[in-house]
């Protein structure tokens, strides 16, 4: 394959390349695609048994016409960060929870997994053969992009017979183009999960179907789509990409995840921090009627990071809430982007320095 014609790259290679020679204007990143030099490859075949990997230059990939992920979705994704810190050392935000995440969505989709280790030893190469696109401090992140996909040839529905487990990064800046705080759209006409899915693991096939109600709702001026529980049309669920926060009386609610809500690692060191800073947090089923009367409501994703909601409309109503560096979210963003960043001292352990 053309993959495997492209000689191995080594970490000495990483570390010879001139740091500043992407010509990005890091002041302009976006949340785009901007190809990187080295992307890591490691395959699974029938044996479950994944053989060593090794990182390749990045480009396009071979696959079956039949292969399981192209004919019947089987693949799961993850997203993680790397940050660049002011001595030049480069920091991961918990991968091995983004491992794990991934080794339970595997188990959902009937493939084998990458083993915690073996998926943080692909991360840290991926991220060293591209170290010279991690951006300065303050600009942005690498934005580090597992797949885990079934290669093998299928026709009949089952599960492919080999895997590839594949990592590329690219750098990152803003998720969102429009500036904060966002006017989101509660959409009660299309669902994103239902019980007994899978809502609550990170499949590729969970977030095409969103597409619809999102390009729908941006194109009525709003910067993206809530979605509600497809049994009662009722309770909160998720925004297009993102987990969603309602604070009440200074009490921080957020829907729990029960099958139908992605568990993200952001959405769980938010609740960590809030906790640590003594604010009673509530993860259960939030009512719509309480988002309408919330004080405050975000966002939170490892590619949106903490992003304020300004609105919500619903049915026509349209709420505003407060926003600005006065609020909960935005002490919890501060507290949170610290320890990605490296600005503070991690009393949670939760950075990995490579
Ligand atoms: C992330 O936040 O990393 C995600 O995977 C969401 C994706 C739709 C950008």
């Amino acid at each position: 394959s053309q993959a495997a014609t492209f000689r191995q790259a080594t970490t000495t290679d990483a570390y010879r390349g001139n740091e500043d020679c992407t010509n990005v204007n890091w002041d302009e990143l976006g949340f785009g695609l901007m190809p990187t030099d080295y992307m890591y490859i490691m395959k699974c075949s029938s044996d479950e048994k994944f053989s060593p990997g090794k990182l390749n230059r990045y480009g396009n990939i071979e696959l079956s016409p039949s292969s399981g992920v192209l004919n019947y979705g089987q693949g799961l994704f993850e997203g993680l960060k790397a940050y660049r810190k002011e001595d030049g050392r480069l920091l991961l935000f918990r991968p091995e929870e983004n491992a794990r995440r991934m080794q339970m969505g595997a188990e959902r989709m009937c493939m084998p997994s990458p083993s915690t280790y073996q998926f943080l030893h692909a991360v840290k190469q991926t991220v060293l053969a591209n170290r010279r696109w991690v951006p300065p401090p303050g600009k942005g992140s690498l934005y580090v992009r597992p797949l885990l996909i079934g290669t093998g040839p299928v026709l009949g529905l089952a599960p492919a017979p080999d895997y590839t487990f594949l990592i590329y990064a690219s750098p990152v800046g803003n998720y969102f183009k429009e500036r904060l705080p966002l006017n989101l759209f509660v959409d009660d006409d299309y669902h994103r999960a239902f019980p007994g899915g899978t809502g609550g693991v990170k499949t590729i096939s969970n977030y095409a179907p969103v597409l619809k109600a999102q390009t729908q709702a941006k194109k009525k001026g709003f910067s993206d789509v809530i979605f509600l529980d497809s049994v009662n049309k009722r309770f909160l669920e998720e925004a297009s990409s993102c987990n969603i926060f309602i604070i009440k009386d200074n009490v921080i609610s957020t829907p729990s995840t029960q099958g139908t809500i992605l568990a993200g690692i952001t959405r769980k060191s938010i609740i960590e921090i809030a906790l640590k800073y003594d604010y009673q947090v509530e993860e259960r089923p939030v009512p719509v009627e309480e988002l309408l009367n919330a004080d405050e409501v975000f966002c939170t994703g490892t590619a949106v990071v903490v992003a304020p909601v300004g609105s919500v409309t619903y049915h026509g109503k349209r709420v505003e809430y407060r926003s600005g560096v006065q609020t909960v979210s935005h002490r919890l963003y501060s507290a949170l982007t610290s320890i990605q960043m490296g600005l503070v001292e991690d009393a949670m352990g939760w950075t990995v320095e490579i």
